[in-house]
């Protein structure tokens, strides 16, 4: 993989405070890129986004994908040139339980992204991977 391709280019993750967000920002900063971040906060203290040693490094926005409003003005104020997208509800078993809200985040969240780059203040070239 190319990680000079990444250097100075402005990168949008969502779910950056996760187990594999947390990793894609290291990896990310490391190659150059500016990064921001949007996610609810991370769930444990210690957590690895603080262990990775990305605060400071990197714009990291604490918000939900399921507010259209929040996100937008994330997105908006990132400008993205890329984007990833990794916030979900991601355990099976909770699905279950919470059918409700983990279709408003994994469903309702993606669409609200979409709709962040479709609406957007400029025409942008984005890539999407989720
Ligand atoms: N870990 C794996 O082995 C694995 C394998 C295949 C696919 N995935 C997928 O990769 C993605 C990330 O997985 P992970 O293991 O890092 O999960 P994780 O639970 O560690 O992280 C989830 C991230 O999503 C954020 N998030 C959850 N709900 C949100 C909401 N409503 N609004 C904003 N942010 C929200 C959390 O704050 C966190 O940053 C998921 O889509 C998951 O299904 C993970």
């Amino acid at each position: 993989m190319d990680m000079e391709f990444y250097r100075g280019k402005r990168v949008f993750i969502t779910g950056h405070t996760g187990v594999k967000g947390a990793w894609l920002c290291r990896i990310l900063v490391n190659a150059g890129a500016i990064v921001t971040g949007y996610s609810l906060p991370a769930p444990t203290e210690p957590n690895l986004f603080a262990l990775a040693g990305l605060e400071g490094k990197m714009s990291s926005v604490v918000g939900d994908v399921r507010d259209f409003k929040s996100l937008k003005a994330a997105f908006d104020e990132a400008q993205p040139e890329i984007v990833l997208h990794l916030a979900a509800q991601p355990i099976v078993r909770d699905s279950y339980k919470d059918p409700r809200y983990t279709y408003e985040t994994n469903v309702m969240g993606t669409v609200n992204l979409l709709e962040c780059h479709f609406t957007g203040a400029r025409e942008v070239s984005g890539e999407y991977h989720h």
